[in-house]
């Protein structure tokens, strides 16, 4: 059977019943870890059209208006800023919005955020930033909906230590997708031995089609224009390195316990199947929706039920082409990079993780040619030698020095 950490149950007190109808009792409360950037404020969007109530925010301290807004809407009992610099004007902002939370600052205070007391977290933090969140959620007990998968890909045995069945809900589109067509197959969908292969799609992001010369000269304005998708800035470079695809690779060895050489990537530019499942008899299940991250997100929320009238679904009375094509690694080796540090395993994905965090911080102030991301990420990688990865230490070691060496080829 699967080490199925997606498991059906979900938790929570009810919320939607299967029909769709809002269910009157105590709203589900939710805790959202993020709640600034592009996951946080669409779960904010899909939390304020159903009933939720949300119990407390943490974001990094950058956009402390918009957190103060959210703060005062929501009614929360505690806010916490990363930056503890930035708690002044977030104190000043939420008088000045009529709201009177907890407020808590520093890493310390974004971790009691992640404990406090919920039916379920949404992590939507962005970067490696996420594991003490992540792995604070899991060993309180929470419900996590994950959308920080580098939290997961950083510490897998970790993260796998920790989560119960059922207590981790993947937010990525493909994950959330690849879950939905297990669930569909029935309770044989489970099962590893009638799962041929997993089959992500990519994009493709703002390049596809273009060989490695033509990638010399891209700019980060030219990086962060994805095709299909809106969403933050590290990922939407992530997206058009594809690293994000690699690492969506990692995530879902992680959360469905398949080996890499059943995992498939296929280029599908019109990002409408979000996934697909094929089984040993030769059918495939494919999950379809417009790009829309709102989908995804209500579905972790909600589990197990499905929220009303989320996003628009695909319209069938247009003619449609979707088309898929074979991955280039030539012009993208950073999804072949990705399967090997997941094959390692240990501290290797951290250390893949962390480079390119440090790569794209790089690039986007023009210190790093586009090309020089991967590059320089995947000698930072041939030079770790992979370690244990069963302590937070161990993890956060490796991410430091793997930062540390890729600041100094940056340089
Ligand atoms: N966006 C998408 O469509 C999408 C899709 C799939 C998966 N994901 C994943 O979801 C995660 C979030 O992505 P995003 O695109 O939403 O990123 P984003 O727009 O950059 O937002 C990041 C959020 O994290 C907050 N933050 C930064 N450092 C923090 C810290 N130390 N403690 C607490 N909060 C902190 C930011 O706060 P400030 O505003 O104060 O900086 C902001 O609220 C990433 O792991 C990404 O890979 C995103």
């Amino acid at each position: 059977m699967f080490c199925f950490l997606v498991g059906p149950s979900g938790g929570g007190s009810g919320l939607v019943h299967d029909n769709g109808r809002v269910d009157s009792e105590t709203p589900r409360s939710v805790v959202l870890l993020g709640s600034t950037g592009s996951i946080g404020t669409q779960a904010l969007d899909v939390i304020a059209r159903n009933r939720f109530r949300v119990a407390a925010l943490a974001a990094g301290g950058g956009r402390v208006d918009l957190l103060a807004r959210q703060a005062a809407q929501f009614e929360v009992a505690a806010v916490a800023v990363a930056d503890p610099l930035a708690v002044p004007a977030l104190k000043e902002a939420l008088a000045a919005h009529g709201a009177d939370p907890v407020v808590l600052a520093g890493p310390e205070g974004v971790a009691e955020v992640a404990v406090w007391p919920c039916d379920i977290v949404l992590n939507g933090i962005t970067g490696a930033l996420g594991l003490t969140s992540t792995l604070a959620a899991l060993e309180a007990g929470r419900v996590l909906a994950l959308a920080n998968k580098e939290s997961l890909i950083i510490g897998g045995p970790l993260v796998k230590r920790l989560a119960k069945p059922g207590q981790l809900l993947p937010v990525d589109s493909e994950h959330s997708a690849l879950a939905q067509c297990l669930w569909a197959s029935g309770p044989s969908g489970a099962d590893l031995r009638v799962v041929r292969r997993l089959v992500v799609t990519a994009s493709g992001g703002p390049f596809r089609g273009r060989d490695r010369a033509d990638l010399v000269d891209v700019t980060p304005e030219m990086a962060l224009n994805h095709p299909t998708w809106s969403m933050g800035p590290v990922i939407t470079i992530n997206s058009a390195t594809l690293v994000n695809k690699g690492l969506e690779v990692i995530e879902a060895h992680l959360l469905f316990d398949i080996p890499f050489d059943r995992i498939e990537v296929v280029v599908h530019p019109q990002s409408i199947i979000h996934s697909m499942v094929e089984f040993v008899d030769g059918s495939t299940v494919a999950q379809a929706s417009p790009p829309d991250m709102r989908l995804p997100i209500a579905l972790a929320l909600g589990h197990p039920s499905r929220l009303p009238e989320v996003s628009p679904a695909v319209d069938w009375t247009r003619a449609h082409t979707w088309t898929f094509e074979p991955l280039d690694d030539q012009a993208f080796p950073s999804v072949a990079l990705a399967r090997q540090v997941g094959e390692q395993g240990g501290t290797a994905p951290a250390v893949y993780n962390a480079a390119n965090e440090v790569c794209v911080d790089a690039f986007m102030k023009g210190f790093l040619p586009f090309l020089g991301i991967v590059d320089t990420v995947a000698r930072v990688v041939s030079e770790h030698i992979p370690g244990q990865a069963e302590s937070v230490a161990e993890v956060l070691g490796a991410d430091e020095w793997a930062r540390a060496r890729a600041r100094e080829l940056t340089r």
